[in-house]
């Protein structure tokens, strides 16, 4: 059985328009600022790829610990039918899950959800191949908007991995897990994956790595600016910075000009002083019962915790009261 065809619930033109919209707003703000959903056009995902594979970049590496450790505990805890997975990407890490499930309980459906369809083609498909009789139903959109769209029925488990949950602003993680809590039955689960607080000297280079790669991945959200909006930011004038904020626990991506540069994008003519910065991700970074805490308040109940032997990285496994 191959994998279905993607279910688009995020179509070109919702694509382009949430582009737009976000630029303008943006690129108009002080300081100025972009999301960074829009890095993973089909080069900024293989540049994710790399970057988690690079020696630096510990989070990747850190949470397959921990599902290897631990993902027989998630399926025989769960029992889920459905396993549903936010943001999914290559999905790579997922294989450990789904070969626990293998071994375990029945799951019957594999739903990946991503903005990027390039990412959840590949997936999907090799997915499908490596796990005969598992349903694969891809789902293009958007974790922030299009909860209420996911498949019904079963007991159901949601994995949100890699610590993108880190990518939302606390108002917006609030608003993320309500909308999660809100679209699942009680009894449903929520696997979710997220980088902890440590030493800046670790989580610094992870973000800032020897071989530029991030820097290229930064970079990158111009790029798919100047092809899909026809503007015309100058690449070179621009240098990767990561930088820690020790008050809100989050690492930043940005992008400063070097030198006094502008661009032409949409009907705006956007200026930038020398060493002015655009905001391009923020990556938070948790502690154990900041989770637990932030869980509870959307009407999830934390089962378990586990991090990998270095205590780098948080697996939480929460049921929906
Ligand atoms: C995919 C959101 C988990 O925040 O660490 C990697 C993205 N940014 N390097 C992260 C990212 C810079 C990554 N997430």
């Amino acid at each position: 059985m191959g994998a279905e065809p993607l279910e688009i619930h995020l179509e070109q033109q919702d694509l382009d328009r949430g582009l737009r919209e976000d630029v303008r707003v943006g690129l108009t703000a002080t300081p100025k600022w972009l999301p960074p959903k829009w890095f993973y056009d089909a080069r900024g995902s293989e540049l994710f790829e790399e970057i988690t594979r690079l020696p630096e970049y510990y989070p990747t590496r850190a949470e397959r610990a921990v599902l290897a450790a631990h993902a027989d505990d998630v399926a025989a805890t769960t029992g889920a039918k459905t396993l549903i997975e936010l943001g999914s990407g290559s999905s790579e890490k997922t294989r450990l899950l789904l070969d626990a499930f293998t071994r375990h309980g029945d799951l019957g459906t594999f739903v990946p959800l991503d903005v990027s369809v390039s990412a959840l083609r590949g997936s999907t498909e090799q997915i499908a191949a490596a796990y005969p009789g598992l349903r694969v139903r891809g789902i293009v959109g958007d974790f922030t908007r299009h909860l209420d769209r996911l498949p019904t029925g079963g007991r159901r488990l949601v994995a949100f991995l890699g610590g993108t949950i880190g990518n939302l602003l606390p108002v917006e993680r609030a608003e993320f897990l309500t909308a999660m809590r809100a679209a699942l039955e009680a009894g449903d689960w929520l696997l979710v994956g997220t980088d902890l607080v440590k030493d800046p000297a670790v989580v610094v280079p992870a973000y800032d790595d020897a071989a530029g790669v991030t820097a290229e991945f930064n970079r990158n959200v111009l790029r798919v600016i100047n092809r899909e909006l026809g503007a015309d930011f100058d690449l070179t004038a621009f240098r990767h910075v990561a930088v820690w904020d020790p008050e809100r626990e989050w690492i930043e991506m940005r992008l400063r000009a070097e030198r006094p540069t502008r661009a032409r994008v949409l009907d705006l003519d956007v200026a930038f002083a020398a060493g002015e910065e655009l905001r391009t991700e923020v990556s938070a970074k948790f502690r154990p019962e900041g989770i637990a805490a932030e869980l509870r308040a959307a009407g999830f109940d934390r089962q378990e915790f586990w991090t990998d032997p270095d205590g780098l990285f948080g697996v939480s496994l929460a049921r929906a009261d």
